[in-house]
Formats: structure tokens, C-alpha cells, sequence
């Protein structure tokens, strides 16, 4: 009984959209902050030292800070699940056209950046914060298909081409946080802001103390409602008004 229980609140959940990643947790404050940014967005973190061996120079722009903490303590990021750029797709290039076909507005600057594949913003329901819809990672090469259509079958996908593939985007507040067709004119991956912030110094990156106890939460590994944090649980089991629930306080084993 009790597994039936779950089992029809983690659908409900589901089915109504619900889904925690891990960036919830940092709770905005672990990635921008309001009062002491050290890059533009208002961005609490950068990684200063960690050069794109594509390029030998160092990382720039977007990329340096998700690298700020997406990297070893010691490459100039904050240990969590560390992004080696000698082994990682490349980031910081002008496409060569030959290779991608990479649609306008997913670019910085005319460069290709960790945000022209991820959407990092809690709001983006996907799989690995990607901008595509892959079925948690069961179609993968939707994805890729963005900006390498010559090399996907689309049929498989079920997509007419390139220009079927819906891409999600959290930076148009006017339209709200949804999935846009590639020729959409809401589609706004971008708002180039004034950039004017200017650390002092170096600045250690300081993380906000919510950043700290996220990796932690069984609920991340497992999203199964007896590991939400009690907070949470209590929103999504309201409507089923059932109070028993019994061995709840288990704690789930942290993940890989
Ligand atoms: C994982 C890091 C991360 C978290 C967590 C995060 N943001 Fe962001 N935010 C970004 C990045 C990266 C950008 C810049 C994106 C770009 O230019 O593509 C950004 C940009 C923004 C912008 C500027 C949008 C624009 O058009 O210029 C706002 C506003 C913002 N975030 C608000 C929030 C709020 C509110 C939260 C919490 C609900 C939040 N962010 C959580 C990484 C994050
Ligand atoms: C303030 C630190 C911080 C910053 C900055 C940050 N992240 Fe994260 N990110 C995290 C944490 C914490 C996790 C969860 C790690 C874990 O569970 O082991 C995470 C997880 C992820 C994951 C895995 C999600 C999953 O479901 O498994 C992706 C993808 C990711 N981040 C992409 C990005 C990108 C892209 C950027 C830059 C735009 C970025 N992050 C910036 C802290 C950060
Ligand atoms: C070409 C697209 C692409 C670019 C560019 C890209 N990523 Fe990813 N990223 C992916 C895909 C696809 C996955 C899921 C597959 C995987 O985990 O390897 C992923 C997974 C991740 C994860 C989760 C890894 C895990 O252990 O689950 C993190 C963190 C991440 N990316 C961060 C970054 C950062 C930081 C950058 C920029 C330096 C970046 N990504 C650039 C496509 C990309
Ligand atoms: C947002 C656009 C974008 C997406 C999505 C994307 N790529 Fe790429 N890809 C690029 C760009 C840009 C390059 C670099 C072209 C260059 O070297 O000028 C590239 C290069 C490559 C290369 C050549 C790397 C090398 O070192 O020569 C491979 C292989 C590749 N991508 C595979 C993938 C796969 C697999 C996926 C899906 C998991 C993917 N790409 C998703 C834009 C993208």
C-alpha cells in the first residue's frame, strides 16, 4: 500500500511538472549575488585560472563561470563535479562551419559557450539542464542535432530537421521559461546587458551556504518523494491528505 501511495504521488509529481535539480539548491544566491559579484550577471563565482587548451588562453565570458565551480579547487573551481576542457566538447571557439551549424542565437559573441548547450537556470526541466528535451537522456542525439543536423536521423526523432527542434530558454521573462521552436522571435537566449561590475581584488569564490549541503541530499540521487526534504514533501502530499506514512526519516544513501 504504502509503495502504491509513492508510487501515485511521484506520477502526480511528475505529471505536473515537478522535477528538483541540483541547481535548486544553490537557491540563486550560490550563483549570483545581489551585493558582492565579481562578473557580469552579477555572478559570485569565476574561474580566472584554468586556460581552454583549444585556444592556450584563458576561459572567458559564460563559461568561466560555471568553471568557477565546475572544476578542481586547484584549476580554479569549487569541486563539484569537475569539467576537464582538455577532454570536454570545445567551448570557447567560433564555430568552424564545416563542423557545426550552429544557430545564431545560441552563441556568445560569436563563440560557442557551456550555456549555448545548457541552460543552467532551476526552471529547465531537462535532462542535465540541456537546452533539448532528450527524454532524460534517451535521446541524446536530438540534442546534438541542433548544431550537427548533417550527422542525425531525424526520422528516428521523429523531427522534420533542424528547425523542428524545440530549445528551452528561462532568459525571456516576458514570455516565461519554456521550450521554443529554433525560429521562434520570443526565443531570447541572450540580453547583453551593460557589463559594469568590478571586483576588487581577488576574491575568494565564496559559495552560499545553501551550495554546500546540496551534493548531499539523498533527493537528488533519488526522486522518490520519501527523500524530498520534509518542506518540500509536505507541499506535494497535501492534496492526498494522508498522514501515516511511517519510516520516513530513512536516509537514502549519498550518490556516485
Ligand atoms: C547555476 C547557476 C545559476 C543559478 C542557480 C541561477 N542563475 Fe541566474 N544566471 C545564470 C547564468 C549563467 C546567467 C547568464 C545566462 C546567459 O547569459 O546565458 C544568469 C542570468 C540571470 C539573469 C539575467 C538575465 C538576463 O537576461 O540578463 C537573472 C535576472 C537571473 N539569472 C536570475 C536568477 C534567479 C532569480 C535565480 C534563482 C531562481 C537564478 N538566476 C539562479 C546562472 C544561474
Ligand atoms: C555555485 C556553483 C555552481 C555554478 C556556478 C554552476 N553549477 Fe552546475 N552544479 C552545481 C552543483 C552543486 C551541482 C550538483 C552537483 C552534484 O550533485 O554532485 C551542479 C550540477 C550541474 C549539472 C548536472 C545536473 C544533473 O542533473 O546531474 C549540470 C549539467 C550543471 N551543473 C551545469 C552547469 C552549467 C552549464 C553552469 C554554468 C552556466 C553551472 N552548472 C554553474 C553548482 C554550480
Ligand atoms: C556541446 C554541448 C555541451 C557543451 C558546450 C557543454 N556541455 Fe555540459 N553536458 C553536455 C551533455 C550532452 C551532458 C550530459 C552527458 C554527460 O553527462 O556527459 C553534459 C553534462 C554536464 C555536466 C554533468 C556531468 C555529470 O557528472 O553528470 C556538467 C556539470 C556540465 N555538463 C557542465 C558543463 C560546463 C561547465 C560546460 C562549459 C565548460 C559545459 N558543460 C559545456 C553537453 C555540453
Ligand atoms: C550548440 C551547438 C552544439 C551542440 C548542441 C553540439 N555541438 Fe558539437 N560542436 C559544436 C561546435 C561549435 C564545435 C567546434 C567546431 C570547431 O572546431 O570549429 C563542435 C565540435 C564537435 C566535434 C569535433 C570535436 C573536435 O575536437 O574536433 C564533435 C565530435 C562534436 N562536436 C560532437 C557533438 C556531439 C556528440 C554532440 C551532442 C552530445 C554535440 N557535438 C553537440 C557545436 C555543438
Amino acid at each position: 500500500m504504502k509503495v502504491l501511495i509513492a508510487a501515485v504521488v511521484f506520477c502526480v509529481l511528475s505529471a505536473a511538472g515537478f522535477s528538483y535539480g541540483p541547481h535548486e539548491g544553490l537557491d540563486c544566491l550560490g550563483c549570483h549575488d545581489p551585493h558582492y559579484a565579481k562578473a557580469p550577471k552579477l555572478f559570485k563565482v569565476n574561474n580566472e585560472v584554468y586556460p581552454n587548451p583549444r585556444t592556450g588562453e584563458a576561459i572567458n565570458g559564460i563559461s568561466a563561470l560555471c568553471l568557477g565551480c565546475h572544476n578542481l579547487s586547484q584549476f580554479g573551481g569549487a569541486n563539484i563535479r569537475p569539467i576537464f576542457l582538455h577532454m570536454t566538447h570545445p567551448v570557447n571557439v567560433k564555430p568552424n562551419p564545416k563542423i557545426a551549424k550552429v544557430p545564431e542565437q545560441l552563441l556568445r559573441d560569436g563563440e560557442l559557450q557551456c550555456v549555448s548547450c545548457h541552460d543552467p537556470h532551476p526552471s529547465n526541466p531537462f535532462w542535465k539542464y540541456l537546452r533539448v528535451d532528450t527524454k532524460k537522456g534517451t535521446q541524446v542525439g536530438k540534442f546534438c542535432a541542433v548544431c550537427h543536423p548533417a550527422k542525425a536521423d531525424f526520422k528516428f526523432y521523429g523531427l522534420a530537421g533542424q528547425l523542428d527542434i524545440k530549445v528551452f530558454s528561462s532568459m525571456n521573462e516576458a514570455v516565461g521559461a519554456k521550450a521554443f521552436s529554433l525560429t521562434d522571435p520570443q526565443l531570447t537566449i541572450e540580453n547583453p546587458t551593460p557589463n559594469y561590475i568590478k571586483a576588487f581584488g581577488p576574491i575568494r569564490n565564496d559559495l552560499a551556504p545553501a551550495y554546500t549541503f546540496v551534493p548531499f541530499e539523498p533527493w537528488i540521487y533519488n526522486p522518490d518523494p520519501k527523500n524530498l526534504p520534509p518542506d518540500l514533501r509536505k507541499l506535494i502530499e497535501k492534496p492526498k491528505k494522508k498522514k501515516k506514512r511511517g519510516n520516513e526519516k530513512k536516509k537514502g544513501a549519498p550518490g556516485p
